[in-house]
């Protein structure tokens, strides 16, 4: 009896596991099939060849980008017979010769940051992989997760407080040699030089002007030539300069990293402990290099230029996005007295708290609270990095529309930014947005988010508040064009330089 009851259980088993394989097929069979029926985002392809790109680029011009999505997502939302209105959650649009899907709300920017490299992966416009040769390789994920590896413990706020005092001196010597004497600056020249000195010592550790000079020049080509409106490779052309200019930074950068190679090697040989060669040797290049050394590996030609050209990578992101946050805080402080305000009480309480000559440090950074959060409204506004796009990994359905494999996603700043559903009066710069437990998840995003998300946000957080507390505490400031403001053109930027006239405080903290 009892091994009649095992044999039929066994049986029931083997039919359920057997029925069971069945549903899941025909189940799958149908979501596929259910997949073919379904459609894509409702949009528009627009013209022929520039598909909506032109539209793109005039409402960024105008300093309006944010009407772009507006515009369509009003346009794609559909009312029912009752009259009640379902909101567009995505959209279709033609950018950069690609069908596009643009995620517009936060439930969107949520789905694109947890999907990386499940559903979606990180895709570049043309232009950029032709500058960037090195983002096409086959295995980038991989390799975007090994950088982010290697240069998490460097911008992790512990190693960071490290730079602060540094980041102070050098803003401050900054301040004496430009700034001091003059009655008249231009911010946007000034503040470019600033923070590209500043990414060359912290990343590179490279102080002398002229070498920086060497990298900085052609870097400014690379920045002038990523969204070429022209990205056609022909001599004179902005996008044949960005792409000679970076093979020649990245030559100058390989030659650096070789150095720095041999040097290592020697100290290496000698008696220097694992511990004495980290914390001799804090910057970027030397911790990019210790990683690919470590388990005993041999370095190879193409680790040397992959090296160059991450930091390449390092020096444009650290420099160009903090310098358009530092230009769209000047321009809110002298537009807002109040906020200017606020702003200068606090950070002149911080530098009251200091004794002569003493440089700011982790603690005063951690002070600059109601500043930071300036900053965040600045950023909430006046974002410098728009967006960035996505390519589906495979066939999926999102919001009901088909997505199909290889078409590309693109998240945007301005879905919700500027969407009075997350953010009442989004006109309104409102610091206090950001007190308490501040925007709701994925609504401010202007460093991303997910796995991809900026990794350099904390290092952006220290450069500017370090750079704000030294301009405020020295100077008032007035626009000499009252009219000039920030466009993308196309990037984020004020239209004439921002020329200040600078009006010295009474007291003034100096080194
Ligand atoms: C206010 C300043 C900054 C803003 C607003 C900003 C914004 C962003 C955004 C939106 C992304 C794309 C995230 C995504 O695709 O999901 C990004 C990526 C990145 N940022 Fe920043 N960034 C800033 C400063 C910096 C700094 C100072 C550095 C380096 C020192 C840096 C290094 C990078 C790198 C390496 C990536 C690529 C990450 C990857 O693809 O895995 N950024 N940033």
């Amino acid at each position: 009896m009892e091994m009649e009851m095992l044999i039929l259980s066994v049986l029931v088993l083997f039919v359920s596991l057997y029925l069971f394989r069945m549903l899941n097929k025909n189940a799958s069979r149908n979501e596929a099939g259910h997949h073919h029926q379904l459609q894509p985002p409702p949009g528009s392809s627009g013209w022929p060849i520039i598909g909506e790109g032109l539209s793109f680029t005039m409402t960024a011009k105008r300093g309006v980008p944010e009407k772009f999505i507006e515009k369509r997502r009003i346009k794609y939302s559909s009312s029912d017979s009752k009259g009640s209105n379902s909101s567009c959650k995505v959209f279709t649009t033609s950018l950069l010769r690609e069908s596009v899907a643009v995620l517009c709300t936060a439930a969107g920017n949520k789905f694109l940051f947890s999907n990386e490299n499940k559903l979606v992966h990180s895709w570049w416009p043309y232009t950029i992989y032709t500058i960037f040769p090195g983002l096409k390789k086959p295995d980038t994920h991989k390799d975007s997760i090994r950088l982010r590896k290697v240069m998490s413990p460097f911008f992790s706020p512990n190693c960071l407080q490290k730079h602060v005092g540094i980041m102070d001196g050098f803003t401050k010597r900054h301040m004496d040699e430009f700034w001091s004497d003059e009655k008249q600056v231009k911010v946007l020249a000034l503040a470019k030089m600033h923070t590209f000195t500043l990414a060359c010592k912290i990343f590179l550790n490279v102080e002398d002007p002229e070498v920086i000079a060497k990298l900085e020049e052609p870097i400014q080509h690379i920045s002038a030539g990523f969204i070429s409106t022209l990205p056609i490779n022909l001599p004179g052309t902005p996008f044949n300069r960005a792409i000679r200019a970076s093979k020649k930074v990245t030559k100058d950068l390989e030659e650096m990293v070789e150095r720095r190679r041999i040097d290592l090697d020697r100290y290496r040989q000698s008696t220097a402990t694992a511990a004495d060669l980290d914390e001799n040797n804090q910057d970027m290049m030397s911790k990019l290099l210790m990683d690919t050394y470590s388990n005993g590996r041999q370095m190879k030609e193409t680790d040397i230029s992959d090296i160059a050209d991450k930091l390449k990578g390092l020096l444009i992101a650290g420099s160009d996005n903090v310098v358009t946050t530092i230009c769209s805080m000047v321009i809110f402080l002298f537009q807002l007295p109040t906020v200017y305000d606020a702003v200068l009480k606090e950070q002149m309480e911080i530098a009251d708290s200091k004794a002569e000559g003493e440089l700011l440090n982790w603690g005063d950074i951690q002070k600059m609270k109601h500043t930071w959060n300036v900053a965040c409204e600045v950023l909430r506004l006046e974002p410098p990095n728009p967006g960035t796009f996505r390519e589906a990994m495979t066939d999926f359905v999102y919001e009901g529309y088909r997505i199909p494999k290889g078409m590309k996603l693109y998240w945007s700043v301005f879905s919700t930014h500027k969407n009075p559903e997350y953010f009442p009066d989004p006109e309104k710069f409102d610091p206090s947005r950001f007190e308490g437990e501040g925007p709701a998840p994925y609504s401010y995003v202007p460093f991303g988010g997910g796995p991809r998300m900026c990794p350099g946000r904390e290092y952006a957080r220290f450069t500017i508040l370090v750079f704000m507390h030294n301009l405020v505490t020295r100077f008032r400031w007035e626009k000499i064009f009252p009219d000039e403001k920030m466009v993308m053109s196309p990037f984020l930027g004020p239209t004439r330089g921002l020329h200040v006239r600078l009006y010295p405080l009474p007291s003034t903290p100096s080194l």
